[in-house]
C-alpha cells in the first residue's frame, strides 16, 4: 500500500516538477487573459486601419473585399465546378445544388497531389498543371464539352475589384511560384484551361477558402457569418457593412472581407509576445518576416515550433539527457499531426515515446512529460491567440449591429481544428471568456469550403445572366458608324425633299422659311419687347439695343404655364400670355408704352412674311384647341384687343433656333446655324435662296427652320427605333409625330429611361422587380435628373440618393445600371443630333462648292448645357460624319429672346423704310 501511494507520489512530483521545468523555460508562450484582451484590441485597431481607404496601404492586416454580398439563401441551384486550391490538399470537384427546389447538395471529388516542384516552380507551370488536374477530372467524368461555371477556391491574399479576379499579392504556407504575385490569377488559370481544347470552363468566382467556409456553414445555419481556418495556414473572414468598406463603393448591405489574419504582426506591432522560437521559426521560412501571426499559429508551423523548443531544451541540458538526434536537428520533422498524437488524452504519452523514439532520441518518462507539455504550450498559444483574433472580429460584428449581445455562428475549418483533440474545446472555451456578451455557435465545415464557393458561383451565374439580358437592351441603343452615316443619308435627303416645291408638302422635315434674310451687323438699335414660348420657360423680356457697341441689356421675367392652360383652349393660353405680359409691363413700370414686340414661337409654322405666322401643328407639352392652322400673330393681337388695356406693335415671330442663331450670330457673324437640344430638339440654318423652290428670288440667303424633330415620321428611321420608342410614341400628345424628336430631346429621354427600367423590373432585373407606382409615373426623369445621374464625379452613393428622391428606392446594383440606362440613351441621342449636324454642314460646303467649311453653330436648350457628356459626343459624332467640316459650336448664353429682338429691329427698320417710301 505504502509502496503504491509512493510511486503514485513519485509520479505526481516527476510530473509537476517536469511541467514546472518546462512552463519555466516557456514562461513568454503563456499568455494570460490580459495579455489576450490586449492582443484583441490591437487587432481591433488593424481591422480598422485595413478598412480605411488611406490606412489600407500601409496595414498590415489588409482587410481584402471580397465581392461576396450576401449568404446563401436556399435559392441556388445549378450544376458547377470547383477547385479547392492552397489548403493542406488540392482537390477538383463537381457540385450539384439544389436539385428540384430541395435545399440539396451533391459533389463529386478527386484530389490531385501537389508536388514541391509544381509549388515552387514556375507560375504558367503551376496553372497548366492545375488546369491539367481539372481536363483529367472532366474527361474521367464524362463532362467534356459540357460548358460549365467554375468557382476556384484560392487560399491565398488576393486583391479583388469583382468576383472574378483576383490579383495575388503575395504567396503564404509553402507555395512559391514564380511571376504569379501582382497578376490575376483568375486570368493565369483561364489563359491555361484554354489550351484544352475539349473542355469549356468560365471562372465566375474567386473565393479564400474562409470565405468557401464561411458559406459553406451558412447554407446550413443561416447565422453564420463568420469563417475561420486554422490548418496549413490561418484566416478569418466576417460580414462587413458596407458603409465601413472605404474600398468598395456603396453603402448598402454587407460584403464579406477576408481580413488576412495571419499577417497580424508583420508591421513589428506583436514584438512584445513573439519569442526567440518564432523568431528563429521565421528565418527559415519561405517567407521571411511575412505572416508572422499565422506563424504561431498554424499547423505548418506548430511542429516546428515544437522542434526548435526541444532542440533548444536539450541543448541546455534539460531534455534528453543532453543528447540531440540528427533528426532532430532537421526542419520539418516534427509535424503537427505528431503534436496532435502526442496530446492525446489517454494515449498521448505513449505517442510521445513513440514519436520521439522515431526521431532518433532515448526519452526518459520525464523527457515524455516535459515535450508533451511543450506541445500543450504552443498549440495552447495558437488556441488562444486565435480566440483573440475572433473575439475582436466578434465585437466588431456586435458593434456594428448595435446589440448588447449577439447571437452568431462561427463555420470553421482546417486540418489542425480538426485533428488536434484539445484545440476547439480550448478556442471555444476562451473566445467565450473574451467576449461573454456574445452567444456563439462553433460549426465545422464537414464539406470544405467548396460547398460555399459553388453557391458564391451559382450566385454570379445568375448575375451574369441577368448581365446579358441588360446589355442586350442597353445594345439596341449602340448605334454603329454605319447607322449613322445612314441617318446623315437620310437626312439629307428629307432636307431636299422639304427645299423643293414638287414634295414640299409631303416631306416630314418640313423647311419653313423665316423671311430672317441676315445677320445682325451691329447697326441694330433700340427698345423692344420680346416673349419667349415653347422651352422649358416661358419668359417675357424687355432688350435694349445699343448699336456700335453690340452691347444689349436684358430685363426678363420667368412666368408659368399651368398644364390646363398649355392643354386648354387657344383663347386661354393667349388671354394668360397677355395678363403675363401686363405684370411684366407693370413690374418694369412700362404700363401704357408702345414698344415694338419680337415674339419666340418655339414651334413649327408657316410664314409668309416675318409677322405672320400659322401654326402647322403642336409639339412638345402643348395642346391648345383651336390653334393649329390659325395665324399666332393674329391670336396675340386678338387676346391684346379682347384685354383692350394697351397695345403692342407685333412686329416678327421667330422660331427658337432662329433667334438662338441671331444671339449667337450678334458675336459671331459666322453663325449661320441654330440648334435647339432642349425640351424639344429642331435645327435652322441659312439657305441659299435659289435652293428655296417655294419663294421666289434667287438673291441672297434665307433662313430656314427645318423642324427636324418630324424626321422619320414617314417610317425611315425604324430599323433603329426600340420597343421603347415606341412606348414613348405612343404615350405621347401627339403619336406617330415628330419621332427623331423623341428619341433626342429633354422631353423624352427621361421617359425612354423610364420604359427601359420598366421592362428591365418586369425582367426582374431591377428593383427587386416590384414595378413602383412611382416608375410607373409619366415624367419622372427630368433632363436635369438624367444630367445629374451621369455626372462622372457623382459616386454610386449620390445616384441613389436622387433615386430615392425621385421615389425609387434603389440599391446600389440598380443605381449603377439606371447609370448605365441613361448613359445608352443620352448617348444615342447626342450622336443622332451629331448625324443631323454633319448632314447640314456637308449639304452647306457642298453648295458653296467648298474643299473645307468653317462654320458656327449656336446652340440652345437644357439637354445641351445640363448633360455633362452630350456636347462632347455631339461634336465627336460631327467630327467623325462630315471630316471635311470644322464646326464649332457656341453656346447661347443670352436664350433667343435676345436674337428675337435683333430680327425686330431689322423688321422695324425695314417697315418704317417702306413707310417712307
Ligand atoms: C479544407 C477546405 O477543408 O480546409 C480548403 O476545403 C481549406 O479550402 C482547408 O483550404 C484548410 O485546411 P488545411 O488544413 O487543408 O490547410
Ligand atoms: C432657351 C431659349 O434658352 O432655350 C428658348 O430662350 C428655347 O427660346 C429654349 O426654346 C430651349 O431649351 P429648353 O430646354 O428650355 O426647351
Ligand atoms: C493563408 C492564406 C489565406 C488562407 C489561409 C488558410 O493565411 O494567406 O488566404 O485563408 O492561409 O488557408
Ligand atoms: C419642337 C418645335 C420646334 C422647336 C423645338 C425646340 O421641335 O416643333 O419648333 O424649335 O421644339 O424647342
Amino acid at each position: 500500500m505504502f509502496a503504491v501511494h509512493l510511486m503514485a507520489f513519485y509520479c505526481s512530483k516527476l510530473k509537476e516538477d517536469q511541467i514546472k521545468k518546462v512552463d519555466r523555460f516557456l514562461y513568454h508562450m503563456r499568455l494570460s487573459d490580459e495579455t489576450l484582451l490586449d492582443i484583441m484590441a490591437r487587432f481591433q485597431a488593424e481591422m480598422q486601419k485595413g478598412l480605411g481607404k488611406d490606412t489600407n496601404p500601409t496595414a498590415s492586416v489588409k482587410m481584402l473585399p471580397t465581392f461576396v454580398r450576401a449568404i446563401p439563401d436556399g435559392s441556388e441551384n445549378g450544376e458547377f465546378l470547383s477547385l479547392d486550391f492552397g489548403g493542406s490538399k488540392f482537390r477538383v470537384l463537381k457540385v450539384q445544388v439544389s436539385e428540384a427546389g430541395k435545399r440539396k447538395v451533391q459533389m463529386e471529388s478527386q484530389f490531385y497531389p501537389t508536388p514541391n516542384e509544381i509549388i515552387r516552380g514556375n507560375g504558367s507551370e503551376l496553372f497548366d498543371y492545375i488546369a491539367d488536374c481539372l481536363a483529367d477530372f472532366m474527361r474521367t467524368r464524362g463532362l467534356k464539352h459540357k460548358k460549365l461555371p467554375l468557382g476556384l477556391t484560392f487560399s491565398f491574399p488576393c486583391r479583388q475589384t469583382k468576383l472574378e479576379e483576383g490579383i495575388l499579392l503575395s504567396w503564404t504556407k509553402k507555395f512559391k511560384a514564380r511571376g504569379v504575385q501582382d497578376t490575376d490569377v483568375v486570368s493565369c488559370l483561364t489563359k491555361a484551361i484554354r489550351k484544352h481544347k475539349d473542355i469549356d470552363v468560365d471562372i465566375l468566382a474567386l473565393v479564400n477558402d474562409t470565405v468557401g467556409t464561411m458559406m459553406t456553414c451558412a447554407y446550413d445555419d443561416p447565422y453564420c457569418e463568420v469563417g475561420v481556418i486554422i490548418g496549413t495556414g490561418t484566416n478569418a473572414c466576417y460580414m462587413e457593412d458596407m458603409n465601413n468598406i472605404d474600398l468598395v463603393e456603396g453603402d448598402e448591405g454587407r460584403m464579406c472581407i477576408n481580413t488576412e489574419w495571419g499577417a497580424f504582426g508583420d508591421d513589428g506591432s506583436l514584438e512584445d509576445i513573439r519569442t526567440e522560437f518564432d523568431r528563429e521559426l521565421d528565418l527559415g521560412s519561405l517567407n521571411p518576416g511575412k505572416q508572422l501571426f499565422e506563424k504561431m499559429i498554424s499547423g505548418l508551423y506548430l511542429g516546428e515550433l515544437v522542434r526548435i523548443i526541444l532542440l533548444k531544451m536539450a541543448r541546455a541540458g534539460l531534455l534528453f539527457g543532453g543528447k540531440k538526434s540528427s533528426a532532430l536537428h532537421t526542419k520539418g520533422k516534427i509535424e503537427t499531426r505528431h503534436v496532435a498524437a502526442m496530446e492525446k488524452y489517454k494515449e498521448g504519452l505513449a505517442n510521445t515515446r513513440e514519436i520521439l523514439t522515431d526521431l532518433g532520441l532515448e526519452p526518459s518518462e520525464a523527457d515524455c512529460i516535459a515535450v508533451q507539455h511543450v506541445c500543450t504550450i504552443v498549440s495552447f498559444r495558437s488556441a488562444n491567440l486565435c480566440a483573440a483574433a475572433l473575439a475582436a472580429i466578434l465585437t466588431r460584428l456586435r458593434e456594428n449591429k448595435k446589440l448588447a449581445r449577439l447571437r452568431t455562428t462561427v463555420g470553421v475549418d482546417g486540418t489542425l481544428y480538426k485533428i488536434h483533440p484539445q484545440y476547439p474545446k480550448r478556442l471555444h472555451k476562451v473566445v467565450r471568456r473574451l467576449v461573454p456578451n456574445c452567444d456563439i455557435r462553433f460549426l465545422l465545415s464537414e464539406s470544405g469550403s467548396t460547398k460555399g464557393a459553388a453557391m458564391v458561383t451559382a450566385v454570379a451565374s445568375r448575375v451574369q445572366a441577368q448581365r446579358k439580358q441588360i446589355d442586350h437592351v442597353l445594345a439596341l441603343f449602340r448605334l454603329t458608324q454605319e447607322q449613322l452615316k445612314d441617318v446623315q443619308g437620310k437626312m439629307r435627303a428629307e432636307f431636299e425633299n422639304g427645299l423643293r416645291k414638287d414634295t414640299h408638302l409631303t416631306a416630314t422635315v418640313k423647311m419653313l422659311p423665316t423671311y430672317v434674310c441676315g445677320m445682325p451687323d451691329g447697326t441694330e438699335k433700340g427698345k423692344f419687347l420680346a416673349l419667349d414660348l415653347g422651352g422649358t420657360n416661358f419668359r417675357v423680356l424687355l432688350v435694349k439695343i445699343r448699336s456700335g457697341r453690340r452691347s444689349v441689356r436684358m430685363y426678363n421675367k420667368i412666368f408659368a404655364i399651368p398644364l390646363e392652360i398649355m392643354q386648354g383652349t387657344g383663347e386661354e393660353l393667349f388671354d394668360h400670355i397677355v395678363q403675363c405680359i401686363a405684370d411684366f409691363l407693370d413690374y418694369m413700370g412700362l404700363k401704357g408704352a408702345q414698344l415694338p414686340l419680337g415674339f419666340t414661337f418655339s414651334f413649327p409654322c408657316r410664314q409668309t412674311s416675318i409677322d405672320k405666322a400659322t401654326l402647322i401643328e403642336w409639339t412638345k407639352g402643348f395642346k391648345a384647341t383651336d390653334c393649329e392652322g390659325e395665324d399666332m400673330v393674329d391670336m396675340l393681337r386678338e387676346a391684346i384687343k379682347r384685354r383692350n388695356e394697351f397695345d403692342l406693335d407685333i412686329v416678327a415671330v421667330v422660331n427658337d433656333t432662329v433667334g438662338t442663331m441671331m444671339t449667337c450670330g450678334h458675336e459671331d457673324p459666322n453663325c449661320e446655324i441654330g440648334l435647339i437640344a432642349g425640351t424639344g430638339s429642331n435645327m435652322c440654318y441659312m439657305e441659299e435662296m435659289r435652293n428655296i423652290e417655294l419663294l421666289e428670288g434667287d438673291e441672297g440667303k434665307m433662313c430656314i427652320n427645318t423642324e427636324w424633330g418630324g424626321f422619320g415620321d414617314n417610317g425611315c428611321l425604324d430599323d433603329i427605333r426600340t420597343q421603347y420608342d415606341k412606348e414613348v410614341d405612343e404615350g405621347s400628345l401627339n403619336p406617330g409625330k415628330q419621332r427623331y424628336e423623341k428619341m433626342t430631346s429633354g422631353m423624352y429621354l427621361g421617359e425612354i429611361v423610364r420604359q427601359i427600367l420598366i421592362d428591365l423590373t418586369k425582367q426582374g432585373l431591377l428593383f427587386r422587380g416590384q414595378i413602383s407606382e412611382r416608375l410607373r409615373t409619366r415624367g419622372i426623369f427630368e433632363t436635369k435628373f438624367l444630367s445629374q445621374i451621369e455626372s462622372d464625379r457623382l459616386a454610386l452613393l449620390q445616384v441613389r440618393r436622387i433615386l430615392q428622391q425621385l421615389g425609387l428606392d434603389s440599391t446600389c446594383e440598380d443605381s449603377i445600371v439606371v447609370k448605365e440606362v441613361c448613359g445608352a440613351v443620352s448617348r444615342r441621342a447626342a450622336q443622332l443630333y451629331g448625324a443631323g449636324l454633319a448632314a447640314i454642314v456637308e449639304k452647306r460646303r457642298e453648295d458653296q462648292g467648298l474643299e473645307y467649311l468653317n462654320i458656327t453653330v449656336g446652340v440652345d436648350g437644357t439637354l445641351y448645357k445640363l448633360h455633362p457628356h452630350f456636347s462632347r459626343i455631339l461634336q465627336e459624332t460631327v467630327k467623325e460624319l462630315a471630316p471635311r467640316c470644322d464646326v464649332t459650336l457656341i453656346l447661347s448664353e443670352d436664350g433667343s429672346g435676345k436674337g428675337a429682338a435683333l430680327i425686330t429691329a431689322v423688321a422695324k427698320r425695314l417697315q418704317q423704310a417702306q413707310k417712307e417710301k
